[in-house]
């Protein structure tokens, strides 16, 4: 350890010991990084004005910090270390930058209103919500959100109405969920702000291969944040944001009866398992 960094660190004093034990460790680390990499003044306030630019490019909509913490993979580790679980529970995966509050709706409906409802393969969604036990959990909350098949969210485009391509069901009785749409696309993360930037210097490409985002609520359960992704994507193994695990891998199936639909459509079986409270892991 070098005399500068051990001062630093024997400054950290403050009243909560997890704040100081997170604020040394990135210190250390970021110490280390200097050391390692010698910036030139150059560099170092380049990185700096790259932050602020972060910031500066956040809205209500958008989230540039979130983006590029999910592009560097940051947010898919965070999840890893904290989103383990007894066996029956279906994976997590990162929130993404485009959750919003999305309309409530009846089992069943079409959560695709637009123009991209023609375009697109209409595709029946269902699966249940059921406690790691098997135990259906009646009632639960499943909000579900995608982007349309030109990679866009309601939010980042003028040609969608608020709340298209989202939907918070209630599961019933038996824990079954349902709902209509199009088949999701895969699609480029928005490359106009610096995590774009970064992408385009390090040489990686943008795309997420196809899926739908879930959060799933129910009493006395952690909530579940993830993704449904379709088998055979072309990114699945690339995914911009390092996203996909492969219990959440789904291949969708060509049908022609049932659900309520009169054309021929793809069904995707989704069922989710929630942690009850009381069986979390300590700290958890
Ligand atoms: C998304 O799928 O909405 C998303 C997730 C992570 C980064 C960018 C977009
Ligand atoms: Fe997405």
């Amino acid at each position: 350890m070098t005399p500068l960094l051990r001062q630093v660190l024997s400054q950290i004093d403050g009243p909560d010991p997890r704040v100081n034990e997170l604020v040394s460790a990135l210190v250390t680390h970021l110490h280390a990084f200097v050391d390692e990499t010698r910036p030139t003044d150059e560099e170092w306030l380049a990185g700096l004005a790259f932050l602020v630019e972060t910031g500066k490019a956040c809205t209500p909509d958008r989230d540039e910090f979130v983006l590029l913490s999910d592009m560097l993979g940051l947010t898919s580790a965070v999840d890893q270390v904290n989103n383990d679980g007894p066996e029956g529970m279906t994976p997590s995966s990162v929130e993404g930058p485009f959750h919003s509050p999305a309309p409530e709706r009846e089992l069943g409906a079409w959560i695709s209103a637009g123009p991209e409802r023609e375009r697109g393969v209409p595709t029946v969604v269902h699966g249940r919500v059921l406690d790691c036990d098997g135990t259906p959990l009646a009632g639960a909350r499943v909000d579900v959100w995608q982007a349309s098949d030109t990679g866009l969210y309601d939010t980042q485009d003028d040609e969608q109405r608020p709340g298209n391509l989202r939907g918070l069901f209630t599961a019933d009785a038996e824990g079954h969920y349902w709902f209509r749409t199009i088949r999701p696309s895969s699609y480029p993360v928005p490359t106009d702000g610096t995590a774009g930037r970064l992408l385009r210097v390090i040489g990686r490409h943008p795309m997420r291969p196809a899926h739908l985002h879930y959060q799933v609520t129910a009493d006395g359960h952690r909530p579940l944040t993830t993704h449904v992704f379709l088998a055979g994507d072309p990114y699945l193994d690339s995914d911009a944001a390092y996203a996909v695990k492969r219990e959440l891998v789904i291949a969708p199936r060509p049908r022609t009866d049932g659900w309520e639909m009169d054309v021929p459509y793809e069904e995707i079986e989704f069922t989710l398992g929630l942690v009850p409270l009381d069986r979390l892991p300590r700290g958890g």
